[in-house]
């Protein structure tokens, strides 16, 4: 590996990336009842752009007024005020010559109704997280099975939000397919427990998934970007594999590599270590199986991780370092010895006291 590889450009689809580092997308719960981030949250992602990031995803906006909001103050891309707020962040984060990426989110059973305006929790099966909801400090609720109808229009919620994401000027979208969210909870027999074809084997737990992906990839133009992210983790009951083991993941992995998407993203708690019981990374594993472009996130916090984040990966995402120390591109850069921050350091996220 060259020392500058961090810093050379990249080719993903008819973008050339300034360098190989993007800032992850990142839950702000700032919005108001019209689902509008604050402006400090619009800053805030312009800005990082200005500091050096080749990508800026914004925080993972949910797709529908039913059931996809999981968390207070969550944004919408729906309507006309939403779509016009957006396009001047877009314009921000392109002017300083970083690609804007809307990520699209919808909770599944990591659901608190209250917050959706039609309360509604729905999931693959009627299965709630053991862990308690720690926000409410309450079990989450038990999640309606979804039906035919809830699929196709929770598939409609992520088609419409991606054409707000295009109306807004947007270079691309991201499928949140992570986290053990909706569409990760599909995929992942933990949680998914159907017995008709959106269940059972690994090609029935796939097909919501491929559902999303493809009837979004029709409303994304050709020069932009279509982007799906997985993990083997969730928020809730942290410590399960969502995937049984290296070969169901992988053939995962292979089946996305089919679908029409310009990059996977691979998040990970850690992204050092080794995932399966094998002696591999998340990256590694997922590099075997996909010709795609690969982004790899996942305490990667200065020069040497980030370098080492590259050797199976082709972009790096940074959560909580670019959250927080708003010089991070230009600390990596002067190689400076930079710390880890931690989840509660994070929590700084649902303030308005981030350094822009
Ligand atoms: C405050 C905060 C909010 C987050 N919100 C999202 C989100 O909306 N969508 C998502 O895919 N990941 C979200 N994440 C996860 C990050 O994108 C990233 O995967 C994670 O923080 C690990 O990377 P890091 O070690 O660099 O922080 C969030 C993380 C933090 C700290």
């Amino acid at each position: 590996m060259t020392d500058d590889l961090l810093f050379s450009t990249f080719q993903l689809k008819n973008f050339t990336l300034k360098n190989r580092i993007g800032i992850a997308p990142m839950t702000r719960m700032s919005s108001d009842a019209r689902s509008i981030p604050r402006q400090d949250v619009f800053d805030f992602l312009v800005r990082r752009a200005e500091t050096g990031a080749a990508i800026v995803y914004t925080e993972g906006i949910v797709t529908d007024y039913e059931s996809s909001q999981g968390y207070p103050g969550q944004s919408r891309l729906l309507t006309k005020p939403q779509i016009d707020a957006w396009r001047e962040v877009v314009k921000g984060i392109q002017n300083a010559g970083s690609l804007a990426i809307m990520q699209m989110f919808h909770c599944g059973r990591m659901a608190w109704p209250e917050v959706n305006p039609a309360q509604r929790s729905i999931a693959p099966s009627p299965i709630p997280p053991t862990q308690d909801n720690p926000l409410t400090q309450q079990p989450y609720p038990i999640p309606e099975e979804m039906d035919a109808f809830d699929i196709s229009h929770v598939i409609n919620g992520f088609v419409e939000t991606a054409k707000g994401a295009i109306a807004a000027g947007f270079d691309g979208v991201e499928i949140h397919g992570a986290h053990g969210y909706l569409i990760n909870q599909f995929l992942s027999s933990y949680s998914n427990q159907r017995t008709d074809m959106y269940g059972g084997s690994l090609a029935g737990r796939y097909r919501f998934a491929h559902e999303v992906i493809q009837a979004v990839s029709k409303v994304i133009p050709k020069d932009k970007l279509l982007i799906f992210r997985i993990s083997n983790w969730g928020i809730a009951d942290m410590e399960v594999s969502l995937f049984a083991d290296q070969n169901e993941y992988q053939e995962i992995i292979a089946k996305l590599n089919q679908e029409p998407l310009d990059a996977i993203s691979v998040s990970t708690y850690d992204f050092k270590e080794k995932a399966f019981g094998t002696d591999k990374t998340m990256a590694a594993l997922s590099r075997e199986v996909c010709d795609k472009p690969l982004m790899i996130c996942g305490k990667i916090h200065d020069r040497g991780s980030a370098e080492e984040a590259l050797l199976h990966a082709d972009i790096v995402l940074s959560g909580k370092s670019t959250l927080l120390n708003p010089n991070w591109l230009t600390d990596i850069k002067t190689n400076k010895n930079i710390p880890p921050f931690t989840s509660d350091q994070a929590n700084v996220a649902y303030t308005t006291e981030i350094i822009l």
